[in-house]
């Protein structure tokens, strides 16, 4: 009797604590799991449409440069006698394709799929051939080696999560020859108070964008192992805040 009153009195503390502990806590982490992908997805679909509000303003402080850049499209276009096979990593909205020749094939590289509406709207625009795929520069296994006549990116590198890993998948891609487009802020010469600021904010301004403004952009390139590569550092105009200049351009040939 004592036995079964014994029994009686653990099933009773396991339950409560079952109930009172474990369910609470289950869905308390299942609320924040669901709250946490849906977050997620509110906030991709807002800063592709933030993204996409603000490419006239860039685009117009850039412009001269993008033209400069991307020039050299029109001669590779011009020497191979076709249609160019463009991939674009951190494609965004398709800030570039103004600049491309027009009936290009461009592949557009970006994680966040909120972006395809506004591709596909600015591809007819610009009369682009355009594909997508969701995925990151840092490893792009779903693209052949040497399959691209050119890679772009333009304000990208300083958010991938590895510039070393990202540029060795662009010289993999890139046909022999082909040549790799940049555009990209980055960190102020060591010892220049624009430097400092860029040091003192970047641990909360990457947390809260994802974009670092401390990269060496410029020497990652060099040491990616192109065949040749040229590059331009620039001052950039607004929106290009101090913390978010001086920028470079340039071209890398695989
Ligand atoms: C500042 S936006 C620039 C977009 C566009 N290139 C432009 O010039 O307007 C950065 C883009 O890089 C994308 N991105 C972030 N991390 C990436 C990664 N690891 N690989 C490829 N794209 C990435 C973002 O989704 C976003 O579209």
């Amino acid at each position: 009797m004592s036995h079964d009153f014994k029994m009686a009195e653990s099933d009773l503390v396991v339950k409560a604590f079952v109930v009172s502990w474990v369910l609470p806590c289950c869905a308390i982490i299942f609320v924040l799991h669901f709250f946490k992908r849906k977050f997620k997805e509110i906030f991709s679909a807002v800063w592709a449409y933030l993204l996409n509000k603000t490419v006239p303003i860039v685009n117009k402080a850039t412009k001269r440069h993008k033209k400069k850049l991307f020039s050299e499209l029109l001669d590779q276009r011009k020497d191979l006698g076709r249609d160019l096979m463009i991939l674009e990593i951190g494609a965004g909205g398709g800030a570039n394709f103004a600049f491309y020749p027009p009936k290009s094939n461009v592949t557009c590289l970006d994680p966040n799929r909120y972006f395809d509406a506004y591709l596909e709207v600015n591809s007819k625009k610009h009369r682009q051939r355009v594909n997508y795929l969701k995925g990151f520069a840092e490893n792009m296994e779903m693209v052949e080696s040497d399959m691209y006549d050119a890679v772009v990116c333009t304000l990208v590198l300083c958010s991938v999560r590895s510039t070393s890993k990202s540029l060795e998948e662009v010289r993999r891609v890139l046909k022999p020859g082909g040549k790799f487009y940049f555009l990209e802020h980055i960190a102020a010469e060591k010892g220049s108070l624009t430097g400092y600021f860029q040091g003192l904010l970047n641990p909360i301004w990457s947390f809260m964008s994802g974009c670092h403004i401390t990269r060496e952009t410029k020497q990652a390139v060099r040491r990616a192992g192109f065949a040749r590569t040229r590059i331009t550092p620039f001052n950039g105009k607004f929106p290009f805040v101090f913390v978010i200049r001086p920028l470079c351009m340039g071209i890398a040939t695989k």
